[in-house]
Formats: C-alpha cells, sequence, structure tokens
C-alpha cells in the first residue's frame, strides 16, 4: 500500500480561538474540501473549535501533547481522552520542545503513546538528535535509542497509525534545513529500524515525516526523497497561505 503524503502544521504556542478561525476561514476559501493531506496541530484551547470547522474539510486535528495520566490531581493537565472528546484525531508525542523544555524522556513518550492510543489518537512520535549529537557522530544511536525506548513494549498491531516525524533540533526554528542527503539517510535508517523492530511490513506502511525549517520554498526537494512521507511544519504552517502553498507544492511534486 502506498504511503500518502502528509503536511502538518504545527500552531506550537499560538492562536487565539478567534484567530484559529480566521485561518480555517482562509484555509476553507482557498482550498474549499481539497484538504486531503493536510492535517493540523492547535493548542488545546482551539481543538474543539478548529475540529468542526476541518471535520466538513475532512482535515484530521492533532494536539500537541497529552499528559502521560489519564485523569486525578494533575493540575494544569489535559488527557488522551479530552483531547479526543474535544475533537482530536491524533496527537504529537515527544516534541524536542516538550523533551528540552519540560524534561520528557523517551520513557515518558512510551507511556503517552499508550494513552493516545487507548484513546484511539494516532500518536506522531518525534525524535531527533541535537546538534552536538550530530557534531560527535551520535545521530543514529539517538535517535534508535529514541524510538526502541519509545516504542517499548508494542506490538505492530497496536501502533497500526503510528507516524514518525525525524525532526533534527539544530533545524527547528532555526532556518537552518538538514540537506537531503542527511534527511534521507536519516529516514532510511528509521525505516531499516522499524522493519528490525517490527516487520519489513509495518516499516514500509509507516509515515516518516521531515520537520525543521520547511518552508513553500524548500519542501518540493525534500518531498521528493524517497523515504520522506511527509512534513511536519512549524513557523511556515501559521499563515493559511503559506499552508497552501506547501500542500499545493506537495500536489504537484509526488
Ligand atoms: P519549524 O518547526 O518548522 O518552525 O522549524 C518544526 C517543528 O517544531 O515541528
Amino acid at each position: 500500500m502506498a504511503r500518502e503524503t502528509l503536511i502538518i502544521g504545527n500552531w506550537k504556542m499560538n492562536k487565539t480561538i478567534s484567530e484559529a478561525i480566521d485561518f480555517m476561514d482562509t484555509i476553507r476559501q482557498e482550498m474549499g474540501k481539497t484538504t486531503r493531506g493536510v492535517a493540523l496541530c492547535v493548542p488545546f484551547t482551539a481543538i474543539s473549535t478548529v475540529s468542526v470547522m476541518a471535520k466538513e474539510m475532512n482535515m484530521p486535528i492533532g494536539a500537541q501533547n497529552i499528559s502521560e495520566h489519564d485523569h486525578g490531581a494533575y493540575t494544569g493537565e489535559v488527557s488522551a481522552e479530552m483531547c479526543r472528546d474535544a475533537g482530536a484525531d491524533f496527537t504529537l508525542i515527544g516534541h524536542s520542545e516538550r523533551r528540552k523544555y519540560f524534561g520528557e524522556t523517551s520513557e515518558l513518550t512510551c507511556v503517552k503513546i499508550g494513552r493516545a492510543i487507548n484513546h484511539n489518537l494516532a500518536p506522531i512520535l518525534c525524535v531527533g538528535e541535537s546538534l552536538e549529537d550530530r557534531e560527535n557522530n551520535q545521530s543514529e544511536r539517538v535517535i534508535a535509542e529514541q524510538l526502541e525506548e519509545g516504542l517499548k513494549g508494542f506490538e505492530a498491531g497496536e501502533l497500526g497509525r503510528l507516524i514518525i516525524a525525524y525532526e533534527p533540533v539544530w533545524a527547528i526554528g532555526t532556518g537552518k534545513v538538514a540537506s537531503v542527503e542527511v534527511i534521507e539517510e536519516m529516514h532510511h535508517f528509521i525505516r531499516d529500524l522499524l522493519s528490525a523492530r517490527f516487520s519489513a511490513e509495518f516499516a514500509k506502511a509507516t509515515r516518516i515525516l521531515y520537520g525543521g525549517s520547511v518552508k513553500p520554498s524548500n519542501i518540493a526537494s525534500i518531498i521528493a526523497l524517497e523515504d520522506v512521507d511527509g512534513a511536519l511544519v512549524g513557523g511556515a504552517s501559521l499563515e493559511a497561505k503559506s499552508l497552501v502553498q506547501l500542500t499545493l507544492t506537495v500536489g504537484t511534486t509526488r
């Protein structure tokens, strides 16, 4: 089965509900119902409003994080069930900003993947090496550890909707996009790991997205790579027209 290309916008901590509505209105005007292959991760506060608008356009909506707990006395946390209830279809897990600023470990990402699956949210596991790791030739070791720990104990059958996002930390929000050689090499490495850990079929069916300073001007060469199945886009997803541009470019490239 061919892997369908997916562009996911990640708004991070941006946009009020009214700004989100304006954004979705522009997407509707520009793309109508042709949003196949585009999804958005929005702040918790906007999930319910945006998901209602997105449904008419067949656009999946995701959370950017979920709690590792199901419910209880965890002030300030939001559970997988709450996100699902608000209208989310998927969630990011272990984004590098969560790992860096909130101390999320690979062990924690593993627990969160379980929560997401239990509540019918497709998990998008984000992995990526730091600049220091790359300079010390540790990229593959770090990615292998993040995948091994993050997916510990799961069977392929439970992870049917899993997506991996490879996002080198040094390329996120820096304007420094990884070279196509690095991207292809790392995506290939990740697919080989999935094959060894699960099966060749599972590896072949699992989408691996690239993230890190993707924008309309550089997406074509990235998306053309064999092992790249889409992109996770931060900054360039904040303007509706830029997200439309990214999608159109992908549509004509693949
Ligand atoms: P960026 O962010 O596109 O702004 O580099 C990517 C991400 O954090 O997912």
